[in-house]
Protein backbone atom coordinates (compact mmCIF):
# COMPACT_ATOMS: atom_id res chain seq x y z
CA UNK A 1 0.00 0.00 0.00
CA UNK A 2 1.07 3.55 -0.87
CA UNK A 3 0.56 6.31 -3.14
CA UNK A 4 0.38 6.56 -6.73
CA UNK A 5 1.10 9.44 -8.52
CA UNK A 6 -1.03 10.65 -11.96
CA UNK A 7 0.84 13.47 -14.30
CA UNK A 8 0.01 14.85 -17.20
CA UNK A 9 3.07 14.21 -20.02
CA UNK A 10 2.04 16.94 -21.98
CA UNK A 11 0.39 20.84 -21.70
CA UNK A 12 -2.96 19.76 -19.89
CA UNK A 13 -5.88 18.26 -20.80
CA UNK A 14 -4.49 14.96 -21.44
CA UNK A 15 -7.70 13.48 -19.60
CA UNK A 16 -6.00 12.50 -16.46
CA UNK A 17 -9.65 13.29 -14.44
CA UNK A 18 -10.83 10.35 -16.39
CA UNK A 19 -7.88 8.40 -15.69
CA UNK A 20 -7.80 9.36 -12.15
CA UNK A 21 -11.64 8.11 -12.09
CA UNK A 22 -10.98 4.60 -13.27
CA UNK A 23 -7.41 4.10 -10.95
CA UNK A 24 -9.92 5.58 -7.84
CA UNK A 25 -11.82 2.63 -7.44
CA UNK A 26 -8.73 0.36 -5.92
CA UNK A 27 -8.02 3.61 -3.73
CA UNK A 28 -9.21 5.20 -0.25
CA UNK A 29 -8.51 8.94 -1.47
CA UNK A 30 -7.23 11.23 -3.72
CA UNK A 31 -5.10 14.48 -3.53
CA UNK A 32 -4.77 17.24 -5.11
CA UNK A 33 -1.19 18.64 -5.32
CA UNK A 34 -0.91 21.85 -7.63
CA UNK A 35 -2.55 24.46 -9.60
CA UNK A 36 -5.72 26.38 -8.82
CA UNK A 37 -8.67 27.12 -10.25
CA UNK A 38 -6.65 27.43 -13.56
CA UNK A 39 -7.59 23.53 -13.63
CA UNK A 40 -10.13 22.00 -15.28
CA UNK A 41 -10.73 18.25 -14.54
CA UNK A 42 -13.74 16.86 -16.79
CA UNK A 43 -14.91 13.45 -15.60
CA UNK A 44 -18.57 11.85 -16.59
CA UNK A 45 -20.34 9.86 -14.42
CA UNK A 46 -23.96 8.03 -15.55
CA UNK A 47 -23.84 10.85 -18.32
CA UNK A 48 -23.42 13.37 -16.23
CA UNK A 49 -20.47 15.99 -17.21
CA UNK A 50 -18.76 17.35 -14.91
CA UNK A 51 -15.77 19.82 -14.86
CA UNK A 52 -13.86 20.09 -11.49
CA UNK A 53 -11.12 23.14 -10.99
CA UNK A 54 -10.59 22.58 -7.07
CA UNK A 55 -11.95 19.43 -5.67
CA UNK A 56 -10.23 16.29 -6.45
CA UNK A 57 -12.08 13.74 -8.79
CA UNK A 58 -12.51 11.62 -5.76
CA UNK A 59 -15.58 13.58 -4.61
CA UNK A 60 -17.75 12.16 -7.26
CA UNK A 61 -17.28 8.35 -5.33
CA UNK A 62 -18.75 7.20 -2.30
CA UNK A 63 -16.61 6.69 0.76
CA UNK A 64 -13.57 7.98 -0.53
CA UNK A 65 -10.80 10.55 1.22
CA UNK A 66 -11.11 13.77 -0.68
CA UNK A 67 -7.09 15.81 0.04
CA UNK A 68 -6.70 19.62 -1.39
CA UNK A 69 -3.38 19.32 0.03
CA UNK A 70 -0.61 22.32 0.42
CA UNK A 71 0.27 23.15 -2.85
CA UNK A 72 -2.80 24.30 -4.29
CA UNK A 73 -3.73 28.00 -4.56
CA UNK A 74 -7.45 28.27 -3.52
CA UNK A 75 -9.86 30.81 -4.38
CA UNK A 76 -12.53 29.84 -2.00
CA UNK A 77 -15.39 31.70 -3.83
CA UNK A 78 -14.53 29.24 -6.84
CA UNK A 79 -13.96 26.37 -4.26
CA UNK A 80 -17.11 26.93 -2.58
CA UNK A 81 -19.30 27.25 -5.46
CA UNK A 82 -17.70 24.05 -6.61
CA UNK A 83 -18.74 22.38 -3.81
CA UNK A 84 -22.35 23.70 -3.55
CA UNK A 85 -22.67 23.08 -7.49
CA UNK A 86 -21.64 19.13 -6.47
CA UNK A 87 -24.35 19.19 -3.37
CA UNK A 88 -27.09 20.63 -5.26
CA UNK A 89 -26.41 17.64 -8.06
CA UNK A 90 -26.36 15.23 -5.46
CA UNK A 91 -22.77 14.22 -6.30
CA UNK A 92 -20.51 15.60 -3.51
CA UNK A 93 -20.15 12.14 -2.18
CA UNK A 94 -16.41 11.84 -0.39
CA UNK A 95 -15.01 13.48 2.74
CA UNK A 96 -13.49 17.08 2.07
CA UNK A 97 -10.21 18.00 3.69
CA UNK A 98 -8.35 21.35 2.47
CA UNK A 99 -4.71 22.02 3.80
CA UNK A 100 -4.15 24.95 6.33
CA UNK A 101 -0.90 25.68 4.29
CA UNK A 102 -2.42 25.91 1.03
CA UNK A 103 -2.18 29.90 -0.21
CA UNK A 104 -5.15 31.90 -0.31
CA UNK A 105 -5.85 33.56 -4.08
CA UNK A 106 -7.38 37.41 -3.86
CA UNK A 107 -9.56 39.49 -5.96
CA UNK A 108 -6.53 41.20 -6.94
CA UNK A 109 -4.52 38.34 -8.07
CA UNK A 110 -7.10 38.19 -11.07
CA UNK A 111 -6.33 42.08 -11.55
CA UNK A 112 -3.14 41.39 -11.52
CA UNK A 113 -3.42 38.94 -14.02
CA UNK A 114 -5.30 40.33 -16.68
CA UNK A 115 -3.39 43.72 -16.24
CA UNK A 116 0.06 41.83 -16.48
CA UNK A 117 -1.54 39.82 -19.60
CA UNK A 118 -2.66 43.11 -21.65
CA UNK A 119 0.42 44.71 -20.85
CA UNK A 120 2.52 41.87 -22.35
CA UNK A 121 0.48 42.73 -25.51
CA UNK A 122 1.08 40.49 -28.79
CA UNK A 123 3.61 38.51 -26.02
CA UNK A 124 0.72 37.89 -23.17
CA UNK A 125 1.25 34.30 -21.98
CA UNK A 126 -2.20 33.32 -22.79
CA UNK A 127 -3.07 32.40 -18.97
CA UNK A 128 -6.74 31.58 -17.99
CA UNK A 129 -6.62 35.03 -15.79
CA UNK A 130 -7.83 33.14 -12.61
CA UNK A 131 -5.17 34.76 -10.74
CA UNK A 132 -3.03 31.89 -10.44
CA UNK A 133 0.40 33.44 -11.96
CA UNK A 134 0.30 36.69 -9.28
CA UNK A 135 -1.01 34.28 -6.53
CA UNK A 136 1.93 31.60 -6.66
CA UNK A 137 4.29 34.93 -6.91
CA UNK A 138 3.28 36.21 -4.05
CA UNK A 139 3.96 32.84 -1.90
CA UNK A 140 7.40 33.00 -3.51
CA UNK A 141 7.55 36.17 -2.45
CA UNK A 142 6.51 35.42 0.90
CA UNK A 143 3.82 38.30 0.59
CA UNK A 144 0.92 35.63 0.42
CA UNK A 145 -1.76 34.97 3.18
CA UNK A 146 -2.83 31.34 3.48
CA UNK A 147 -5.47 29.28 4.95
CA UNK A 148 -4.04 29.22 8.40
CA UNK A 149 -4.15 33.07 8.60
CA UNK A 150 -7.64 32.63 7.36
CA UNK A 151 -8.35 31.00 10.77
CA UNK A 152 -6.59 33.64 13.05
CA UNK A 153 -8.32 36.80 14.92
CA UNK A 154 -5.58 38.96 12.85
CA UNK A 155 -6.69 38.11 9.35
CA UNK A 156 -8.63 40.87 8.88
CA UNK A 157 -5.34 43.10 10.02
CA UNK A 158 -2.65 41.27 7.74
CA UNK A 159 -5.30 41.49 4.89
CA UNK A 160 -5.32 45.03 5.03
CA UNK A 161 -1.57 45.62 5.23
CA UNK A 162 -1.06 42.90 2.79
CA UNK A 163 -3.38 45.54 0.76
CA UNK A 164 -1.28 48.57 1.47
CA UNK A 165 1.88 46.97 0.50
CA UNK A 166 0.42 46.43 -2.83
CA UNK A 167 -1.13 48.88 -3.36
CA UNK A 168 1.86 51.32 -2.64
CA UNK A 169 3.98 48.19 -5.34
CA UNK A 170 1.81 48.67 -7.85
CA UNK A 171 -0.15 52.30 -8.03
CA UNK A 172 -2.82 50.79 -10.34
CA UNK A 173 -4.40 48.58 -8.04
CA UNK A 174 -5.73 51.96 -6.18
CA UNK A 175 -9.34 51.44 -5.61
CA UNK A 176 -9.70 48.72 -8.08
CA UNK A 177 -10.92 46.79 -4.82
CA UNK A 178 -13.17 47.63 -1.00
CA UNK A 179 -10.66 45.68 0.82
CA UNK A 180 -12.97 45.98 4.01
CA UNK A 181 -15.54 44.40 1.71
CA UNK A 182 -13.02 41.49 0.92
CA UNK A 183 -12.45 40.90 4.61
CA UNK A 184 -16.00 40.11 4.97
CA UNK A 185 -16.20 37.83 2.36
CA UNK A 186 -13.34 36.05 3.20
CA UNK A 187 -14.73 35.85 6.94
CA UNK A 188 -17.60 34.60 5.31
CA UNK A 189 -15.68 31.83 3.48
CA UNK A 190 -14.21 30.88 6.25
CA UNK A 191 -17.46 30.13 8.25
CA UNK A 192 -18.30 27.79 5.44
CA UNK A 193 -14.90 26.03 4.74
CA UNK A 194 -13.93 25.58 8.10
CA UNK A 195 -15.10 22.20 9.03
CA UNK A 196 -12.72 21.34 6.18
CA UNK A 197 -10.21 22.97 7.20
CA UNK A 198 -7.19 20.33 8.74
CA UNK A 199 -3.22 20.15 8.59
CA UNK A 200 -3.28 17.81 5.51
CA UNK A 201 0.19 16.39 6.21
CA UNK A 202 -0.41 14.79 8.99
CA UNK A 203 -3.35 13.69 7.63
CA UNK A 204 -1.97 12.15 5.07
CA UNK A 205 0.95 10.57 6.73
CA UNK A 206 -1.29 8.88 8.91
CA UNK A 207 -3.57 7.80 6.38
CA UNK A 208 -0.47 6.23 4.79
CA UNK A 209 0.85 4.81 8.06
CA UNK A 210 -2.83 2.34 8.43
CA UNK A 211 -2.14 0.99 4.75
CA UNK A 212 -4.33 3.57 2.99
CA UNK A 213 -3.81 3.91 -0.84
CA UNK A 214 -3.69 7.44 -2.12
CA UNK A 215 -4.07 8.56 -5.97
CA UNK A 216 -2.42 12.15 -6.28
CA UNK A 217 -4.21 13.65 -9.51
CA UNK A 218 -1.66 16.18 -11.04
CA UNK A 219 -3.37 19.49 -12.66
CA UNK A 220 -1.94 20.82 -15.86
CA UNK A 221 1.07 18.83 -17.18
CA UNK A 222 4.31 18.78 -17.33
CA UNK A 223 5.06 20.87 -20.29
CA UNK A 224 3.60 23.89 -18.37
CA UNK A 225 5.83 23.01 -15.69
CA UNK A 226 7.51 26.21 -13.82
CA UNK A 227 11.20 24.60 -14.29
CA UNK A 228 10.85 22.01 -17.12
CA UNK A 229 7.90 23.62 -19.50
CA UNK A 230 8.44 25.95 -22.68
CA UNK A 231 9.12 28.75 -19.92
CA UNK A 232 7.85 31.79 -19.94
CA UNK A 233 4.63 29.91 -21.56
CA UNK A 234 3.95 27.90 -18.53
CA UNK A 235 1.67 27.47 -15.54
CA UNK A 236 3.01 28.67 -11.78
CA UNK A 237 3.17 26.01 -10.44
CA UNK A 238 4.84 22.35 -10.08
CA UNK A 239 3.22 20.18 -12.45
CA UNK A 240 6.04 17.76 -12.30
CA UNK A 241 6.90 14.66 -9.74
CA UNK A 242 8.90 17.36 -7.66
CA UNK A 243 5.51 19.11 -7.35
CA UNK A 244 3.97 15.97 -6.11
CA UNK A 245 6.66 16.39 -2.93
CA UNK A 246 6.20 19.75 -2.09
CA UNK A 247 2.85 19.61 -2.91
CA UNK A 248 1.35 17.12 -0.37
CA UNK A 249 4.15 16.26 2.10
CA UNK A 250 4.28 12.94 1.15
CA UNK A 251 7.69 11.06 0.60
CA UNK A 252 9.55 9.62 -2.09
CA UNK A 253 9.48 6.29 -0.05
CA UNK A 254 5.67 5.83 0.15
CA UNK A 255 5.45 6.65 -3.79
CA UNK A 256 4.38 3.46 -5.29
CA UNK A 257 4.09 4.35 -9.00
CA UNK A 258 4.21 7.28 -11.04
CA UNK A 259 1.72 7.25 -14.23
CA UNK A 260 1.75 9.32 -17.06
CA UNK A 261 -1.62 10.55 -19.14
CA UNK A 262 -0.82 11.80 -22.93
CA UNK A 263 -3.06 12.55 -25.48
CA UNK A 264 -2.73 10.00 -28.51
CA UNK A 265 -2.49 13.73 -30.15
CA UNK A 266 -1.01 17.11 -28.81
CA UNK A 267 -2.97 20.05 -27.67
CA UNK A 268 -2.40 23.15 -25.96
CA UNK A 269 -4.13 26.10 -24.72
CA UNK A 270 -2.65 29.61 -24.98
CA UNK A 271 0.58 30.70 -25.88
CA UNK A 272 3.87 29.23 -26.48
CA UNK A 273 5.62 27.02 -28.83
CA UNK A 274 3.82 23.50 -30.05
CA UNK A 275 6.34 22.44 -33.15
CA UNK A 276 3.71 19.89 -34.40
CA UNK A 277 0.90 22.56 -34.90
CA UNK A 278 -1.76 21.73 -37.44
CA UNK A 279 -3.06 24.66 -38.63
CA UNK A 280 -4.65 23.14 -41.42
CA UNK A 281 -7.76 20.92 -41.89
CA UNK A 282 -6.15 17.73 -40.01
CA UNK A 283 -5.92 20.20 -37.13
CA UNK A 284 -9.36 21.24 -36.86
CA UNK A 285 -10.30 18.04 -38.00
CA UNK A 286 -8.98 17.13 -34.35
CA UNK A 287 -9.98 20.27 -32.33
CA UNK A 288 -13.75 19.36 -33.39
CA UNK A 289 -13.70 15.75 -33.54
CA UNK A 290 -12.05 15.94 -29.95
CA UNK A 291 -13.94 18.59 -28.90
CA UNK A 292 -11.25 20.64 -27.83
CA UNK A 293 -12.27 23.58 -25.95
CA UNK A 294 -10.75 24.68 -22.96
CA UNK A 295 -12.56 23.60 -19.66
CA UNK A 296 -11.60 26.62 -17.43
CA UNK A 297 -11.94 28.92 -20.05
CA UNK A 298 -13.83 27.54 -23.26
CA UNK A 299 -11.18 29.31 -24.87
CA UNK A 300 -10.24 26.70 -28.77
CA UNK A 301 -7.09 24.03 -27.78
CA UNK A 302 -4.59 24.47 -30.47
CA UNK A 303 -3.86 20.86 -31.72
CA UNK A 304 -1.51 18.73 -33.44
CA UNK A 305 0.24 15.37 -34.53
CA UNK A 306 2.03 13.53 -31.06
CA UNK A 307 5.17 14.75 -30.05
CA UNK A 308 7.05 11.82 -28.98
CA UNK A 309 10.40 13.75 -28.21
CA UNK A 310 8.27 16.10 -26.07
CA UNK A 311 6.47 13.07 -24.46
CA UNK A 312 9.57 11.43 -23.10
CA UNK A 313 11.62 14.10 -22.12
CA UNK A 314 8.33 14.34 -19.79
CA UNK A 315 8.94 10.37 -19.16
CA UNK A 316 12.21 10.66 -18.30
CA UNK A 317 11.98 13.62 -15.95
CA UNK A 318 9.27 11.95 -14.09
CA UNK A 319 10.10 7.88 -14.06
CA UNK A 320 7.10 7.53 -15.62
CA UNK A 321 6.04 3.90 -14.95
CA UNK A 322 3.01 3.34 -17.20
CA UNK A 323 0.77 5.53 -19.79
CA UNK A 324 -2.60 5.79 -20.12
CA UNK A 325 -2.70 6.85 -23.73
CA UNK A 326 -6.14 9.01 -24.36
CA UNK A 327 -8.57 10.11 -26.92
CA UNK A 328 -7.42 7.05 -29.52
CA UNK A 329 -10.69 7.35 -30.90
CA UNK A 330 -10.80 10.77 -32.48
CA UNK A 331 -7.52 9.53 -35.04
CA UNK A 332 -9.62 6.95 -36.20
CA UNK A 333 -11.08 7.22 -39.59
CA UNK A 334 -7.16 9.62 -40.42
CA UNK A 335 -6.18 8.63 -43.55
CA UNK A 336 -2.48 8.47 -42.14
CA UNK A 337 -1.00 9.74 -38.54
CA UNK A 338 1.52 10.93 -37.56
CA UNK A 339 4.48 10.90 -34.65
CA UNK A 340 7.14 13.23 -34.13
CA UNK A 341 10.72 11.30 -33.74
CA UNK A 342 13.32 14.39 -33.70
CA UNK A 343 13.49 17.61 -34.36
CA UNK A 344 15.59 19.74 -37.41
CA UNK A 345 16.79 23.27 -36.94
CA UNK A 346 18.95 25.07 -39.27
CA UNK A 347 20.25 21.85 -40.65
CA UNK A 348 20.76 20.17 -37.66
CA UNK A 349 18.74 17.03 -36.03
CA UNK A 350 18.02 17.39 -32.64
CA UNK A 351 16.65 14.30 -30.80
CA UNK A 352 16.21 16.10 -27.10
CA UNK A 353 13.44 18.38 -25.88
CA UNK A 354 15.50 21.76 -26.16
CA UNK A 355 14.98 24.60 -23.54
CA UNK A 356 15.65 27.28 -26.24
CA UNK A 357 12.28 28.47 -27.70
CA UNK A 358 13.79 30.28 -30.57
CA UNK A 359 14.67 26.57 -31.56
CA UNK A 360 11.10 25.27 -30.06
CA UNK A 361 9.12 28.13 -32.58
CA UNK A 362 11.47 27.20 -35.60
CA UNK A 363 12.23 23.83 -35.95
CA UNK A 364 10.68 21.59 -38.42
CA UNK A 365 9.84 17.95 -37.07
CA UNK A 366 10.89 14.89 -38.22
CA UNK A 367 7.78 12.19 -38.66
CA UNK A 368 7.45 9.11 -38.63
CA UNK A 369 4.19 8.01 -40.40
CA UNK A 370 1.25 5.22 -39.94
CA UNK A 371 -0.98 4.02 -41.74
CA UNK A 372 -4.55 5.10 -40.61
CA UNK A 373 -7.19 2.50 -39.19
CA UNK A 374 -10.74 2.23 -38.18
CA UNK A 375 -12.22 0.82 -35.53
CA UNK A 376 -15.31 -1.30 -34.81
CA UNK A 377 -16.33 -1.85 -31.39
CA UNK A 378 -13.45 -2.22 -28.34
CA UNK A 379 -10.94 -4.49 -30.34
CA UNK A 380 -8.13 -2.60 -31.26
CA UNK A 381 -7.09 -3.07 -34.96
CA UNK A 382 -3.72 -4.33 -36.41
CA UNK A 383 -2.39 -0.25 -37.01
CA UNK A 384 -3.51 1.13 -33.94
CA UNK A 385 -1.67 -1.58 -31.87
CA UNK A 386 1.37 -1.13 -34.19
CA UNK A 387 1.24 2.75 -33.56
CA UNK A 388 0.95 2.10 -29.91
CA UNK A 389 4.11 -0.41 -30.12
CA UNK A 390 5.93 2.14 -31.62
CA UNK A 391 5.50 4.84 -28.78
CA UNK A 392 6.18 2.62 -26.17
CA UNK A 393 9.30 1.43 -27.84
CA UNK A 394 10.52 5.38 -28.09
CA UNK A 395 9.26 6.39 -24.68
CA UNK A 396 10.86 3.47 -23.14
CA UNK A 397 7.45 3.35 -21.19
CA UNK A 398 4.52 0.39 -21.68
CA UNK A 399 1.00 1.59 -22.81
CA UNK A 400 -1.28 0.07 -19.69
CA UNK A 401 -4.46 1.38 -21.03
CA UNK A 402 -6.22 3.47 -24.55
CA UNK A 403 -9.40 5.60 -23.71
CA UNK A 404 -11.65 5.11 -26.68
CA UNK A 405 -14.33 7.60 -25.76
CA UNK A 406 -15.52 9.40 -22.89
CA UNK A 407 -17.39 7.13 -20.67
CA UNK A 408 -16.47 5.41 -18.28
CA UNK A 409 -16.52 1.65 -19.86
CA UNK A 410 -14.64 3.37 -23.20
CA UNK A 411 -11.50 1.71 -22.22
CA UNK A 412 -9.40 -1.17 -23.29
CA UNK A 413 -6.84 -2.37 -20.45
CA UNK A 414 -3.56 -3.47 -21.87
CA UNK A 415 -2.15 -4.75 -18.71
P1 LIG B 1 -2.15 30.20 -15.85
O1 LIG B 1 -1.89 28.87 -15.20
O2 LIG B 1 -3.58 30.62 -15.78
O3 LIG B 1 -1.20 31.27 -15.38
O4 LIG B 1 -1.84 30.03 -17.43
C1 LIG B 1 -0.54 29.75 -17.93
C2 LIG B 1 -0.60 28.80 -19.11
O5 LIG B 1 -1.01 27.51 -18.63
C3 LIG B 1 -1.62 29.21 -20.18
O6 LIG B 1 -1.11 28.82 -21.45
C4 LIG B 1 -2.83 28.36 -19.84
O7 LIG B 1 -3.66 28.14 -20.97
C5 LIG B 1 -2.17 27.08 -19.37
N1 LIG B 1 -3.00 26.31 -18.44
C6 LIG B 1 -3.23 26.56 -17.14
N2 LIG B 1 -4.02 25.62 -16.61
C7 LIG B 1 -4.28 24.74 -17.58
C8 LIG B 1 -5.03 23.51 -17.64
O8 LIG B 1 -5.61 23.04 -16.67
N3 LIG B 1 -5.04 22.89 -18.85
C9 LIG B 1 -4.37 23.37 -19.94
N4 LIG B 1 -3.66 24.50 -19.93
C10 LIG B 1 -3.61 25.17 -18.76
Amino acid sequence: MGAIAVIGLQWGDEGKGRIVDLLVKNCDGVVRYNGGPNAGHTVVVDNEIFKLHLLPSGILHKDKANIVANGVIIDPGVLIDEIENLKQRGFFNGELFISDRAPLLFPYHKILDEIEESLRGSFNLGTTKRGVGPGYTDEVNRSALRITDLLSDSFGEKLRRLWDFKVRLFPVLEGRIEIDRVIDEYHNYLEYLKPYIVDTVDLLHKLLSEGKKLLLEGAQGFLLDIDFGTYPYVSSSSTSIGGVFSGSGISQKQLESVYGVAKAYMTRVGGGPFPTELKDDTGNYLREKGKEYGTATGRPRRTGWLDCVATRYSCRVNGIDGIYLTKMDILDGLPEIKVCVAYEYEGNRIDYFPASLDILENCTPIYETFPGWRMSGTELPPDAKSYIKYIEDFLGVNVLGVSIGPEREAFIDLC
